[in-house]
Order: C-alpha cells, then sequence, then structure tokens
C-alpha cells in the first residue's frame, strides 16, 4: 500500500481571506501549517456540495479554513472537549455553512455514545485530524464505527496525520513525536496504520487510498459501502437549502 501524491487541484478563483478571529483566540502552529495541505487533498475529494461532519475540530481553524473557501461545504464541527466549542464558534462565526459546534466524545459511554448529540442527517464524509495518537487506541474503534453509521452510502472518512507504517522506516521526526507522546500519556502515541485498517474493516469500511502529505504526515481514506438505514433530515439539509449553501458558490 503505497502512498500516492495529492491529487490534482484546479486553480480556484481568489476569495477574499477569512477575517482574522479575536487575537485572543487559541490557535494550533500545526493546524496553520497544515490546513492549506489538507484542503487541496480534501477539493479533490469531496464533491462540491458536501455535508461534513468535523470530529476533534480543535481550535477550528481547519472549519474555518475550509468552510470559508467552500461555501457549499456544510461543515459540523464537534471536539470532545466542551471547553473547545465556544473557540471553534467564534473562529467560525462569520460563515454561516458552518453549524454551531457539537459536543461529540468519541468516547462517550452509553447506547447511542458519541452519535447522540448529532442531528439524524447521514453525511457525505467525516473528517478528524491529529486525534488518533493524542487519544487512547479505543478511540480508532469508535471513530471506525461512528463514521460506518453516519456516512451515506458511498461517503467518505478521511483521516490526517502521523502513522506508523508497517515494512517502511519511520521518519526520526514521527519516532522522537512518538517517544514524547508516551511520555506524555501512556495511552497515547502513533497508531500502525495495519492496525487502524482492521478497526475500519471490523467496522464495514472500505479502504480507498493513502496520500503522502508534508512532514510525515498521511491522509487516509476509507469508503462506507452500505445504505444507511436511518436518513431522516437534519441540520445540515437546512442549512443545505439555505442561501448559504444553496447560491452560487464563491470559491471551487
Ligand atoms: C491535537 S488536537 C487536534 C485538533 C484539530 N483536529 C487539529 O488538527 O488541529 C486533538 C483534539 O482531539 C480532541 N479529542 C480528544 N479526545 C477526544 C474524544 N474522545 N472525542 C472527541 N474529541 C476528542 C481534543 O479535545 C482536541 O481538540
Amino acid at each position: 500500500m503505497q502512498p500516492t501524491a495529492p491529487p490534482t487541484v484546479a486553480t480556484a478563483p481568489a476569495t477574499p481571506a477569512l477575517p482574522s478571529p479575536p487575537a485572543a483566540l487559541p490557535t494550533s502552529a500545526a493546524a496553520e501549517r497544515n490546513k492549506q495541505p489538507i484542503l487541496e487533498v480534501l477539493q479533490a475529494l469531496l464533491p462540491p456540495e458536501a455535508r461534513v461532519l468535523e470530529v476533534a475540530s480543535g481550535t477550528g481553524q481547519h472549519a474555518a479554513h475550509f468552510a470559508h473557501l467552500h461555501r457549499r461545504w456544510c461543515w459540523q464541527p464537534t471536539d470532545g472537549d466542551a471547553k473547545a466549542l465556544p473557540i471553534i464558534a467564534q473562529r467560525c462565526a462569520q460563515l454561516p455553512n458552518v453549524h454551531a459546534p457539537l459536543h461529540l466524545d468519541l468516547l462517550a459511554p452509553g447506547p447511542a455514545g458519541a452519535t447522540a448529540a448529532l442531528p439524524g442527517a447521514a453525511f457525505d464524509a467525516v473528517f478528524v485530524s491529529n486525534l488518533l495518537h493524542i487519544s487512547p487506541w479505543p478511540t480508532c474503534a469508535a471513530l471506525m464505527g461512528l463514521a460506518a453509521a453516519r456516512l451515506r452510502e458511498a461517503g467518505m472518512l478521511v483521516v490526517y496525520g502521523p502513522f506508523e507504517v508497517e515494512g517502511e522506516p519511520l521518519a526520526p521526526s514521527n519516532g522522537a513525536f512518538d517517544a514524547d507522546l508516551r511520555a506524555r500519556d501512556a495511552r497515547w502515541g502513533l497508531r500502525k496504520l495495519g492496525e487502524v485498517q482492521a478497526e475500519a474493516a471490523r467496522a464495514g469500511l472500505v479502504f480507498e487510498r493513502r496520500v503522502a502529505m508534508p512532514a510525515n504526515n498521511l491522509m487516509l481514506v476509507w469508503r462506507r459501502p452500505r445504505a444507511l438505514e436511518a436518513t431522516a433530515p437534519g441540520a445540515c439539509e437546512s442549512v443545505r437549502s439555505s442561501a448559504a449553501c444553496g447560491g452560487p458558490p464563491p470559491g471551487p
């Protein structure tokens, strides 16, 4: 399973920059660096109109960047840390195609678990970045279960982050990062790609592609093969039919 080069992306007309958020908002330097390379891959993967569930949105920098440049992507940010939600909301306040962030903890107990907070509609894509190595291993199975339950037929799960690929040398920077993570929390650490693949397969997801990203990161894509049973209209449907997602797109 060799990585592929990032897909070719058509040049989009220039879009005015999103006004800067209040200086006091927490900002991730890594998200600032990787948001454009990730966007370029998402542009090649996602349809022009898409309902996207983002898991572990963190500071909301990805949600703001992607949704600003793709006004017909209806973005549902979430995070397991309730303290992140007002930060995401402030950062995305001027974007009508970004829903109010929801509290979604992948490890939430109970019969509905993490899905309890979500609107009923199926999503075209689930996106998550930099989560699996900074959370306990059961998060991986929970993510795959969530994607299998909430993606529409042929919808895709897109996962960005550093991974250990069995049979390939680990980049020194990733080795040092892994050691640092494990020192901070014994439950953290870079995940083995084969083990992540096994969890995805157990959930019924079909692996589609692996894209090499800057700084020894990967973007991994799976698809949900079967039709979902529950497709009741949810919040994304109402946004999609509004001017925010129905009007002419300012971006690609
Ligand atoms: C390293 S940050 C990444 C944030 C963002 N995706 C990015 O790439 O900048 C990890 C995020 O995962 C969230 N997180 C950790 N465990 C989680 C869980 N069980 N369910 C949902 N989110 C979780 C944290 O609250 C944090 O916002």
